[in-house]
């Protein structure tokens, strides 16, 4: 049995990925140009100022790092906004009883997230004291699919990478955790998520005897 889990935050624990399109969608159009959906898929699990950058480089811009930094501030006021007005009701199926199960089996769990939003949001929703640890944008230099947030937690949790489970929804996070030497499970559509070990849909399927492998 494994020792411990490290979790993806948006798109594992809640759905934060509409409440980000939303606010990048704004920008965009403030900014001339328009940002669909399928390219904020683009954005998933990839960090702010390299968000930023993917949707300059759909409206064909190219502007200096000054200004660069006042768009990204901007976008996050307008984020920041919406995941204050989040509770428990936005936890994603599954997690709760998946997190129960945790502690009652004895197994540790800490966060691992690319999204310096993420003590907002975990307060948000009831869940900030859950975790063993908790390692988010704030305190990682490099950003998925480079291990350190998963190596991060492992270490805070005092556990081998071998013998830690990653469930992320991202392609750069599944990397991230296989890079970290870790079993990975991704959680949405195998046909798009490529190199994780299991997948599922969401944690609502997940059991420990799964968990095992
Ligand atoms: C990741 C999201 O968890 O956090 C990305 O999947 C987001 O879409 C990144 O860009 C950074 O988030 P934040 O909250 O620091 O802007
Ligand atoms: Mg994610």
């Amino acid at each position: 049995m494994p020792k411990a889990v490290l979790f993806d935050l948006d798109g594992v624990i809640v759905d934060t990925a509409k409440h980000h399109y939303i606010a990048w969608r704004a920008l965009a159009s403030e900014l001339g140009f328009e940002f669909t959906e399928q390219d904020n898929e683009r954005l998933k699990g990839v960090s702010r100022m390299d968000s930023l950058n993917i949707l300059l480089e759909v409206g064909g811009l190219a502007l200096p790092e000054d200004e660069k930094q006042q768009l990204a501030a901007k976008k996050n006021d307008q984020y920041v906004k919406a995941i204050k007005q989040m509770d428990e009701t936005e936890i994603l199926p599954g997690v709760t009883a998946f997190l129960t199960a945790l502690k009652a089996a004895g197994i540790s769990f800490a966060l691992g997230s690319a999204s310096k939003n993420a003590p907002i949001i975990l307060n948000q929703i009831g869940l900030y004291d859950a975790f063993d640890a908790i390692v988010d944008g704030n305190v990682i230099e490099k950003a998925k699919p480079d291990p350190e947030v998963f190596l991060k937690g492992a270490e805070l949790l005092g556990v081998a990478p071998e013998a830690c489970v990653v469930f992320e929804d991202a392609q750069a996070g599944i990397e991230a955790g296989k890079n970290a030497g870790m079993y990975v499970i991704g959680v949405g559509d195998p046909e798009v998520l490529t190199g994780a070990d299991d997948y599922v849909s969401d944690l609502s399927e997940m059991t420990l005897d799964r968990l095992a492998h």
